[in-house]
């Protein structure tokens, strides 16, 4: 028996030394984004859908995925494209369903409380499949399907009485339990539906519970069903559909065997054949649960009276089932131990305060060390779909992985997610006094910055703040204010003030300043993205030095003459972000750049736009030194970004200078990364300087008056 997916082999295998998902290494990306996180296998969920659809080929079901094993709505678009249907319980669950893609034709609305308004929405989506849980919800459903003329499909979930043999927490079709109806009421139901105006009687439901992993009850409600069903067709009473509900069980444990789903389907569709039936089930477990891990870190390792506890950073917040139900969860560590490891008995830990928060007892693993990721396998559903921010804990980012490439699909909540829905009412507004916003100051090639963490909105008004604090003599003194925002698209957007209070797009050495912050104070790791007015960005980090990847170049003119003061200059133009003009001196400490710059600037040849100017000296090997004349500030600048860049470009295609190529500005040294291919073409053209913190403050008194 397989325990995961694609050929029987699992979508989390060792490789080289250490665990991976597909063709991606999971403790790179832990390292990138941090923990705890969770991580999806594409391919896996990809191939247990395939192989539900396959086994139970004969009868063509229509699957429909339980949206509450996993509501991720990437997810829940492969499994829609895939051509599965949605099992509902709630608005939410029709809201994210439609938004993900599921067909209404397609959607089935399960669930004991169904209130007025979700009924009413479902409705008017015209979803496929009300499953009508009490004759009191049927009243409703059918006043509301008269009031909106129309006439609902409609199964009644039937409570079998069958013993699903599995946790007593996820048994449903047991009498004892509040869900669906017993035979004797259905049957009467049903009979009255006969006349209904306003409901179709179209087919019968259950569910018998979760984690199942025999086939007996399965087959003794169909045949139960199935018996039913042939009686209700001689009253008059035709039904079409059968609904299995879902629970098929999956193997948590290495050596247990998970429900035989190819016998399940070989045993079921005959039955349903025979009485010509079609046959809808609702898996949610056995679709998404062996497809995600969650990767937590250990924090401390602690000796206890009579324990060892392993302390890790994922709390019963972000994963439940253990405290919930006493699940089992295999734990994997992500760096594979040897064959002769020590092992050492454990009880797995969380730091949320309750006793009830752990992910494992006495469980005997190879020895881990205090900063050791570990893996929580199987937590593909009931997973993120249960977390909550209990302890105030932010809920942890979503990954797929497909192959070599991971996305991430949903990103880590920050502290302002935890108050995004609360109102601090009006009496309350004002017993707080003012409070300080904390600042730390960097510096990056020949620019200074003071970054301010603006992710909960303090600052409203970022224009007169930048005017106040940028102030040289006055204030804190620099060349603009970062703000690091939230971002959608990116690990953090940034905003960046000129010191005359107006908003720039873009500044490779701002991007580098917040990148390094970042990094530092935990928002991002050494690789990210950032979002700018002047698009997105990427950085990498390795000590002080901070990477960043640039536009690809264009309107490369190579050999252009100017006449200037009645004498030619030849240089060469590329815009690298901005448009520069190069111009080859043999020192360039002797030109004239006061007169020139201005000149070649206001040029003709740039016209509307203008351009920035570089003069550039070829020292020893793939070095230059440079001195660029800015446009804008209209004057020569301790060091520029993009002067740089198409320098070092310029100088590759007519001196010979190749990657990487060392730029001495006035600011300091900058280093250029970049392949060249054919046709002057260039490509991962990056940009690597200096960003250090020069120091860290608190801006008082602003935070209330800007
Ligand atoms: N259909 C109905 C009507 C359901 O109530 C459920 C799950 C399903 C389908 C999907 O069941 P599955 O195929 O995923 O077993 N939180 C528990 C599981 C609760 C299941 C609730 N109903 C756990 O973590 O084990």
């Amino acid at each position: 028996m397989r325990k995961s997916s694609f050929n029987g082999e699992s979508s989390f295998q060792y490789k080289r030394g250490e665990l991976f998902c597909e063709d991606t290494s999971i403790s790179q990306i832990a390292d990138e984004i941090g923990t705890p996180l969770y991580l999806y296998s594409n391919r896996a969920l990809i191939d247990n859908y395939e192989r539900l659809k396959g086994a139970f080929k004969r009868v063509s079901p229509l699957i429909c995925y339980s949206l509450k094993a996993n509501d991720n709505l990437t997810l829940c678009r492969i499994l829609a494209h895939l051509g599965a249907g949605a099992d509902i319980v709630s608005g939410g669950e029709l809201y994210k369903a439609l938004l993900a893609g599921f067909s209404p034709k397609r959607i089935v609305f399960a669930g004991v409380g169904k209130t007025r308004k979700e009924m009413e929405l479902a409705l008017r989506e015209d979803i496929f499949m009300f499953n009508i849980e009490s004759r009191g919800e049927l009243e409703l459903l059918e006043n509301l399907s008269s009031e909106l003329h129309r006439k609902t499909r409609v199964s009644l979930r039937i409570n079998p009485d069958i013993d699903p043999d599995t946790h007593p927490y996820v048994r449903t079709g047991l009498k004892q339990n509040k869900f669906g109806l017993q035979m004797e009421k259905a049957e009467e139901l049903y009979l009255k539906l006969r006349d209904s105006k306003n409901i179709s009687p179209k087919g019968i439901h259950f569910h018998l519970g979760s984690q199942i992993t025999r086939i007996d009850p399965y087959l003794k409600c169909v045949d139960k069903m199935a018996e039913f069903i042939s009686h209700l067709r001689k009253e008059g009473v035709d039904l079409e559909y059968m609904d299995m509900g879902g629970g098929f069980g999956i193997g948590y444990r290495g050596k247990e065997s998970p429900l035989d789903i190819e016998e399940l389907a070989s045993r079921i569709a005959p039955l349903i054949r025979e009485h010509e039936l079609k046959l809808i089930m609702e898996p949610g477990r056995y679709l998404t649960g062996n497809a995600g891990i969650m990767v937590t870190q250990i924090l401390y390792r602690k000796r206890g009276k009579e324990r060892q506890f392993l302390i890790v950073d994922a709390g019963m917040n972000d994963l439940i089932r253990p405290a919930l139900y006493g699940a089992y969860h295999e734990i994997k560590k992500l760096r594979q131990p040897s064959k002769t490891s020590p092992m050492e008995v454990i009880d797995l830990v969380g730091p949320v305060c309750e006793s009830t928060d752990f992910f494992a007892k006495d469980r005997n693993l190879p020895r881990s060390a205090q900063g050791e990721y570990l893996a929580l396998m199987d937590t593909g559903a009931y997973g993120f779909s249960m977390a909550s921010s209990y302890n105030a804990r932010p809920l942890p980012p979503e990954v797929l992985v497909k192959g070599e490439k991971w996305t991430l699909i949903r990103r880590r909540e920050v502290y302002r997610d935890l108050v995004r829905t609360e109102a601090i009412s009006l009496e309350e507004k004002n017993v707080i006094p003012s409070y300080t916003i904390p600042f730390v100051k960097l510096q990056g090639t020949g620019n200074d910055f003071i970054v301010v963490d603006n992710r909960a909105n303090l600052i409203k008004d970022p224009g007169a703040l930048a005017k106040k604090v940028c102030s040289r003599k006055e204030d804190v003194g620099a060349d603009g204010l970062l703000l690091l925002e939230e971002s959608q698209k990116a690990y953090f957007k940034m905003r960046i003030f000129n010191p005359d209070g107006s908003e720039a797009e873009m500044c490779g050495n701002g991007a580098r300043c917040i990148a390094q912050f970042a990094y530092l104070k935990d928002i991002a790791g050494r690789r990210c993205t950032i979002e700018t007015l002047g698009g997105t960005i990427r950085c990498q980090i390795q000590g002080k030095k901070v990477k960043i990847g640039m536009e690809k170049p264009r309107d490369l003119r190579l050999n252009l003459r100017l006449s200037l003061k009645g004498e030619i200059y030849e240089g060469h133009y590329l815009n690298t972000g901005v448009p520069h003009f190069i111009l080859f001196a043999s020192r360039v400490e002797e030109v004239a750049l006061e007169e020139l710059a201005p000149l070649i600037r206001r040029h003709p040849k740039f016209r509307p736009q203008g351009t920035n100017v570089d003069f550039v000296q070829v020292t020893k090997g793939n070095t230059l030194k440079v001195r660029t004349y800015e446009r804008g500030v209209e004057d020569e600048t301790l060091a520029c970004g993009t002067g740089a860049v198409a320098s070092a470009l310029v100088g590759s295609l007519t001196c010979g200078v190749s990657s990487p190529v060392r730029v001495r500005m006035k600011g300091g040294d900058l280093f250029i990364y970049f392949e060249r291919g054919k046709d002057n073409n260039f490509s991962q053209v990056f940009l690597e300087g200096e960003a250090r913190v020069a120091f860290e403050g608190k801006i008082s008194e602003e935070a209330e008056n800007v």
